[in-house]
């Protein structure tokens, strides 16, 4: 699998080795023998993953890396839509040219199944709710409009080469591990950090949350499943909640009172914004029998208890605004 090294990819990695499958982990090549997330996880479980550094911008390192698997999770890629527009560039060639080389080394190697990774990100705002997988998509980031084109790729190396894909689509995930610049996680470490006043972007958005374990089992059963070949299938809770009563909802749970005050530099460009997205998971439900578990306010607890254990990790800095 790729992105291993990740926020979704860790804990797919670990639940794939705790259900005794032989995982080979691709971790992003970094001259510290860093393994990101992997190197947090219980030893018995990274200590029997096959876990490899390299890079899913180098083709032939990915046939190398792809050769006797029998599936492929791609979750590889650049996801910080604020990067995005820094940096267009790179989110092509990593979430492009990325997913086109996992795809011709799957293909070359004769993998049995392909899952694809894609996002809620790419409608940009609801026309209609709950979404569908047929919702219009409309890229309002250059990271939307790189995952619209990777997936198109996925889905066009099922029809010119048999190559069995099935792209999974998550609405936003939330839990432990995540990046401090998303949203959950930067509204807790700021909390938990003690500051009187915490900095967020607009606060009018709706987000469908789903707590990482579930999104892990969805994953799972997409590569189990028989017959997925070509299916595009969303996993999202089918519920909103706005950032600002997210924000209500955390400083409660938290027993907190907090003052917001709004950050420039956190908003994104107004045509830019994704103003609403909500699941409509009943193509989740009826192929992978799949709904969510975990309850809103037992995974925000835990995300919450998990980020005040991490609070001196160096990738979680509450006094800086990090993209
Ligand atoms: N987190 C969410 O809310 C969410 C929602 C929908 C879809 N997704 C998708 O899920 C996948 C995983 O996202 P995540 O939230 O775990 O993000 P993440 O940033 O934690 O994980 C992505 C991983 O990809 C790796 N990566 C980046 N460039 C690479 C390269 N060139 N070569 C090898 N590895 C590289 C990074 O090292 C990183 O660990 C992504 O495809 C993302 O688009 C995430």
């Amino acid at each position: 699998m790729t992105g291993a090294d990740g926020f979704i990819g860790s804990h797919l990695a670990e639940e794939l080795t705790r259900r005794g499958v032989k995982v080979r982990a691709l971790v992003m090549y970094n001259s510290f023998g860093r393994s990101g997330w992997l190197d947090s996880s219980p030893p018995e479980l990274a200590g029997s993953m096959e876990i490899l550094a390299g890079d899913i911008r180098d083709p032939h390192a990915m046939v190398e890396l792809t050769a006797g698997i029998d599936v492929v999770f791609h979750l590889a890629s650049l996801v910080a839509i604020p990067f995005s527009y820094l940096s267009p560039d790179n989110y092509v060639k990593t979430n492009v040219i990325g997913t086109l080389n996992m795809l011709q080394a799957a293909r070359t190697n004769g993998v049995k199944k392909f899952v694809h990774t894609s996002t809620s990100e790419i409608y940009g705002s609801a026309g209609h709710v709950p979404m569908d997988e047929s919702h219009p998509q409309n890229a309002h980031s250059p990271y939307a409009a790189t995952k619209i084109a990777a997936d198109q790729l996925a889905l066009s190396y099922l029809r010119s080469f048999s190559l069995p894909v099935t792209v999974v689509r998550p609405f936003n995930t939330y839990g432990p591990r995540q990046s401090a610049r998303a949203i959950i996680p930067t509204i807790i470490s700021q909390i938990a950090s003690g500051a009187a006043s915490i900095r967020l972007g607009n606060l009018d958005p709706t987000r469908d949350f789903t707590y990482v374990s579930d999104v892990v089992v969805g994953f799972i059963a997409a590569a189990e499943r028989p017959d997925l070949e070509g299916e595009v299938i969303h996993l999202g809770s089918g519920s909103e909640i706005s950032i600002g009563e997210l924000v209500s909802r955390i400083a409660a749970l938290m027993k907190s009172e907090v003052e917001i005050v709004s950050d420039a530099r956190r908003m994104r460009p107004q045509s830019s914004e994704v103003d609403r997205l909500v699941c409509d998971n009943s193509k989740a439900a009826r192929l992978l029998e799949w709904s969510p578990k975990v309850e809103f306010e037992k995974g925000l607890r835990r995300t919450i208890q998990w980020v005040q254990d991490n609070l001196d990790h160096p990738g979680y800095r509450p006094d800086r605004y990090v993209i």
